[in-house]
């Protein structure tokens, strides 16, 4: 069987991109694979939170995880400072990572353009501590979006040269792990691409129904359609692709011939688009409220992955240890 891991930095609620772009996937993908999916919270460090935030964004992703149907007793579910061997693999794996090849990532010069006042060490070894994170459990895939890919790389990268330096096979190269046909982008609501990527044109697992339909209310439309069958425009694309997610074929139907016929009302398809969104969220949002309610639960499943997570993380660092030249006397 194929280890995959698959991780994510705390910093935001998750939103009906994350579930219908990966989470929704990695709760099939649990029962066909040997999983692993951890909570990245060292590398939210390299921003600077609040000891409050970092705390809270751990909590959020951690019970909203849970809410979507990831199970603790069939994936290995933990936090990545629970797991000391990391950032023991972490300084190791930094003797043979190139401050040159780390200065050339794409996501360290765009760092220095966002925050030219912190552009601390951990920004440009973050590729280094992505890389012990999937070498740890000698990670065979690694589901990760195009902004991830170069990091990916990074860490192919620092497996062949271990392999190489030391003479042995022991890290696998992690590839890509493609959900290909099951992988739906879900379009945010203000029409400027992928839901995320701007603040405020997500709708989150954990909205209010109120909000939800204040801010579908507010999406952006066009003037209507002028002639029969036209193609739409992206913004009531983005419209539609939402309702492909949450809505009954029936709906979507009625809808597409509304516009097919030049007879659609916009305020009638958002006010629909709004009540199938909330009666796709509302139980998970009422899951991660009483998840998040019950701290024992929450350890329970926080020790339980991080005793999973170190057996398999201790294999490996004993083994790299080994390879490396440490003995005992
Ligand atoms: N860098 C990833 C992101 O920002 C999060 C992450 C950290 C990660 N370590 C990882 C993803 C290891 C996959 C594997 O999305």
């Amino acid at each position: 069987m194929e280890t995959v891991l698959s991780g994510i930095r705390p910093t935001g609620n998750l939103h009906l991109g994350n579930y219908f772009g990966a989470v929704k996937n990695f709760v099939k993908m649990q029962h066909k694979n040997k999983c692993f999916f951890f909570i990245a919270d060292y590398h939210s460090l390299t921003t600077h939170p609040t000891p409050a935030d970092l705390h809270e964004g751990v909590k959020n992703v951690l019970a909203e995880y849970l809410a979507c149907g990831l199970d603790p007793d069939v994936a290995t579910i933990y936090i990545q400072s629970d797991i000391p061997e990391i950032p023991e693999l972490y300084l190791l794996l930094n003797m043979i990572a190139y401050k040159g090849e780390l200065e050339r990532t794409a996501s360290f010069k765009e760092k220095i353009r966002k925050q030219p006042e912190n552009v601390n060490a951990g920004l440009l070894t973050y590729p280094v501590l992505m890389a012990a994170d999937i070498l740890i459990h000698r990670s065979h895939k690694v589901p990760v979006g195009k902004d991830q890919e170069q990091h990916l790389e990074m860490a192919r990268k620092i497996a062949r040269r271990f392999n190489s330096m030391f003479k042995t096979d022991w890290f696998p190269e992690p590839k890509a792990y493609n959900f290909g046909e099951e992988l739906i982008k879900i379009p945010g609501l203000d029409g400027s691409g992928k839901m995320g990527k701007s603040e405020g044109n997500g709708i989150y697992l954990i909205e209010e129904p109120k909000s939800i339909r204040k801010k579908i209310m507010r999406a952006v439309t066009d003037s209507g359609p002028t002639e029969k069958n036209q193609t739409m425009p992206d913004s009531i694309q983005n419209l539609f692709t939402i309702m492909n997610a949450v809505s009954e074929q029936e709906t979507i139907d009625f809808f597409r011939d509304k516009y097919n016929n030049c007879e659609i009302r916009y305020g009638d398809l958002k006010k629909q688009l709004a009540e199938d969104v909330i009666n796709f969220t509302e139980p998970i949002r009422e899951k991660i409220l009483e998840i998040k309610s019950d701290s024992a639960y929450l350890q329970r499943v926080v020790n339980q992955g991080a005793e999973q997570a170190r057996e398999s993380a201790k294999k490996t660092i004993d083994e790299v240890r080994r390879i490396i030249g440490f003995k005992p006397f």
